[in-house]
């Protein structure tokens, strides 16, 4: 594989850069920078195969391919066409484009990514005689077009599905929450991944589950089906089932470690121990069906909780009581840490803990607040 460097961007939800920063600096990418929505960083093709299995916040990993002046649409073609399209496009392969455009000139997103598409289309066809087709669900290769001021950011994703889709997920329960965000909230939890990890809302169990791959120190994307870059013409199949495998022998369970997820609804739990049985941490859980309103957890186990509350907009109503109720049980408990993401600045108002820390995160669009605190 060429040693060739590139500028890569992995995104994430509004709120999570810091964790997402300190991420790639821990997986030693180079000269990173954080920005909005997401963090900038230098490597090469195995740098970008590491950032895809391991960033745990990162929605997906853009690689910039070119920059230039696109004030029009003959400079925009011509911008697309110094690319070389055919070192991504299998023949006969699928392609798909995205298209964001603020202060420009070329106003209209949806022109632009028909444009876009066009001309790299025209360009695969001749080299090689092939036709590459559309498809918005699953292309082997997407290329992002972000225009800005009349400045042109091409990029091609590396990451395919986001990343959220780790491969694990075998229910949705009613909300579920993104497992970007789930890793993002036990990240900033300041757990120290040998405490009890304990959810009392846990639903799916997405919160124990990444907090389980992170005490094991198991790669977020190691069970996930494929990665943008596997259908690129070209990919290095051999080098890239070596680096799986790398982070296959790295997993190393704690079989002390002990995972309790409560949930109002039974099959909530059982949904939970399913995905938990999938990775092989069916034995750290300890599962039952419980009201959070009098949450009461076993003496002496000094847990971090980690959880995500209802939200008014998605799961039932009564959620104040809820929450108020719940922060009740909590003062309970000395010697814990928490970490609850709520749907509002007023429910996390609710909760009542003293010397709290928040933290705003953006959630499907909806702005949350993440509460930690020592109790
Ligand atoms: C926002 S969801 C949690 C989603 C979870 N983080 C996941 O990823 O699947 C809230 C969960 O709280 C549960 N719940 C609602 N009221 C509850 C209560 N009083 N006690 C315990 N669980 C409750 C719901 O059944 C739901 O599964």
């Amino acid at each position: 594989m060429s040693g060739q460097r590139y500028t890569y961007f992995a995104t994430c939800a509004p709120g999570v850069e810091p964790l997402l920063h300190r991420e790639v600096r821990d997986l030693g990418l180079a000269r990173s920078e954080r920005q909005v929505g997401g963090v900038r960083f230098e490597g090469t093709m195995r740098d970008a195969w590491r950032a895809n299995l391991w960033l745990r916040t990162a929605v997906r990993v853009l690689r910039r391919e070119s920059r230039f002046d696109a004030v029009s649409e003959s400079a925009l073609d011509e911008g697309v066409g110094a690319v070389d399209w055919s070192a991504f496009v299998q023949p006969g392969g699928t392609l798909w484009v995205d298209a964001q455009t603020r202060e420009s000139a070329l106003d209209h997103s949806r022109y632009l990514q028909q444009r876009v598409k066009d001309t790299i289309v025209d360009q695969v066809r001749a080299a090689d005689g092939t036709r590459p087709t559309v498809d918005r669900e699953d292309a082997d290769v997407r290329v992002h077009l972000h225009l800005f001021r009349d400045r042109a950011t091409l990029s091609v994703d590396t990451s395919g599905a986001s990343l959220h889709r780790r491969g694990w997920r075998r229910s949705q329960g009613r909300a579920p929450l993104a497992e970007t965000l789930a890793a993002a909230c036990v990240l900033h939890s300041g757990w120290d991944r040998r405490a009890p990890l304990i959810d009392p809302f846990c639903g799916t169990g997405t919160l124990l589950v990444e907090g389980a791959m992170i005490a094991a120190g198991m790669a977020p994307g190691l069970s996930r089906e494929r990665f943008g870059f596997e259908t690129w013409r070209g990919h290095d199949a051999a080098g890239w089932q070596r680096a799986r495998d790398e982070a296959k022998a790295a997993v190393k369970i704690p079989r002390k470690l002990r995972l309790v997820g409560h949930d109002i609804v039974a099959d909530r739990l059982e949904e939970t121990q399913a995905h938990l049985d999938g990775l092989g941490f069916g034995d750290l859980a300890l599962l039952e069906v419980a009201d959070a309103r009098s949450f009461a957890p076993r003496a002496g186990w000094n847990g971090t909780v980690v959880s995500n509350l209802p939200y008014g907009e998605r799961v039932g109503d009564r959620v104040e009581e809820l929450h108020g109720d719940f922060g009740t049980q909590l003062k309970a408990l000395e010697g814990y840490r928490v970490a609850l993401l709520t749907g509002s600045s007023r429910l996390a108002g609710l909760l009542r803990i003293s010397r709290a820390e928040r933290h705003r995160i953006l959630n499907g669009g909806i702005e949350c607040q993440l509460v930690t605190a020592d109790l």
